[in-house]
């Protein structure tokens, strides 16, 4: 059979091959060695795409302004070796909890360039963020500011950013919309001009600048104008954080603004709107670590019931976002001509549940248990909202480069399982 390689589309991370029999290699090495080597389901991360895509975003921003910072997401992806290898690249990292403030502190980020986020701060992580010495709290509310500047000892100073919500939705799911006039992040418009004079009167804290994110897998970058409008009305400050947001193509159809073409109209409109001198801070999880990641599923079982169901060993509890978002994939069914007739069928997972499709009504061509199958763009929110949905162990994370592979987390065990009864 002809092994001409093609090349993959946009969706599959870089350096993906796949051949016209349908052999699949990611970072120079065979799926099939892959999924026998560490099992199914399994994460396969490009390294060299997370690498890429992170000096992608320092390259564009250091071509524009020499006053910037490029947060990564932490929670898109939080991983150990995902957070110490953008640590290495020189990223910030933006993180939401105590929990993800220990990651990154683990994974090697100078707590100067860490900064904590969440609408739900307790006093027990804004001390460990105090501790830690980090280097700004993105305050949310008022109740966080009453908790800070009490927790704060008398002469200390922190640095913070106060989050806003510029009361603008972009073109997405409405579940990863936050920037909205009734969003439950951030101080409204009407209340920010209090909250920053609150700020400002205390002599615990250094007003730094304002934040705000306005939604996730944004692929229409206009309503940024609109947020930064908003937000300029209420003073003059050194640094502005524009949040993350950037989408990605999860379809071969598809596509979305190029990182440069979205850092290029960050910084213009900064420039435009507030003029020269600021600071300019960002936090991409999606757009940093979607593409760098596939999923691969070994088939279980094949049905035909009003259509056909083709079910994998894996589904809602490695990837929510069919889910909760009517997310779309594409698929690869591993060493299948990309000329085999198809039909539609369901990919479905092991969950029981009926939600728990991983993609609806997509042109598979004939498979039969034993088959490996290949789910692209998986890197972001993936592990990150895994859980043990029926008693499933977590799917390893491997990293794959030049041919060779690692794993960087295991797979859990059932002992995993039984680890914390008491
Ligand atoms: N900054 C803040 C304050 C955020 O709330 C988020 C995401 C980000 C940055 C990163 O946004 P990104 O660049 O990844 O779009 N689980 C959902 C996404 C939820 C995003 C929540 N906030 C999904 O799987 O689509």
């Amino acid at each position: 059979m002809a092994t001409t390689q093609t090349s993959a589309s946009h969706v599959w991370p870089l350096g993906t091959t796949i051949a016209a029999d349908g052999t699949l290699s990611l970072g120079g090495v065979d799926a099939r060695e892959l999924a026998q080597t560490y099992g199914t389901p399994a994460y396969i991360v490009a390294e060299d795409d997370l690498r890429t895509r992170a000096r992608r975003f320092l390259a564009a921003f250091s071509e524009r302004t020499d006053d910037f910072e490029v947060h990564f997401a932490s929670k898109s992806f939080p991983a150990t070796a995902v957070l110490s290898l953008f640590a290495a690249e020189g990223l910030a990292c933006d993180v939401a909890s105590g929990g993800e403030l220990h990651l990154a502190l683990n994974a090697g980020f100078d707590p100067k360039k860490v900064h904590l986020h969440g609408n739900a701060k307790s006093r027990a992580e804004l001390q460990q963020a105090l501790d830690a010495g980090i280097g700004d709290i993105v305050v949310d509310n008022h109740d966080e500011l009453d908790a800070l500047i009490d927790l704060i000892r008398p002469g200390a100073r922190q640095r913070i950013l106060l989050r806003i919500a510029p009361g603008v939705s972009p073109d997405t799911h409405p579940k990863i919309s936050t920037g909205g006039p009734n969003t439950k992040f951030g101080f409204n418009l009407d209340d920010a001009a209090r909250a920053i004079e609150r700020a400002q009167a205390s002599d615990k804290l250094d007003l730094d600048g304002l934040h705000f994110h306005i939604g996730s897998q944004i692929l229409d970058l206009a309503p940024f104008r609109a947020a930064l409008e908003a937000v300029a009305k209420l003073g003059d400050f050194r640094t502005y954080n524009m949040g993350g947001g950037l989408g990605v193509a999860y379809l071969d159809e598809q596509s979305a603004p190029e990182i440069e073409e979205y850092v290029d109209k960050k910084v213009a409109l900064m420039r435009e709107i507030l003029g020269e001198g600021k600071r300019i801070a960002d936090e991409p999880g999606r757009a940093l670590v979607a593409h760098s990641t596939v999923t691969l599923y070994t088939v279980q079982s094949v049905k035909h019931n009003v259509v056909d169901y083709v079910a994998t060993d894996g589904g809602m509890s490695d990837n929510l976002r069919p889910m909760l978002y009517d997310a779309r994939y594409e698929a690869l069914v591993v060493g299948t001509s990309q000329d085999a007739p198809r039909e539609v069928r369901h990919l479905a997972g092991k969950h029981c549940e009926s939600s728990d499709i991983l993609i609806h009504d997509f042109p598979l061509p004939a498979v039969t248990p034993g088959d490996l199958v290949a789910i692209p763009v998986t890197g972001a929110y993936g592990h990150a909202m895994a859980n043990n949905y029926n008693g499933q162990p977590r799917p390893p994370i491997v990293f794959v480069r030049d041919g060779e592979h690692r794993a960087v987390v295991r797979r859990e065990t059932y002992e995993d399982l039984t680890r914390r009864d008491l």
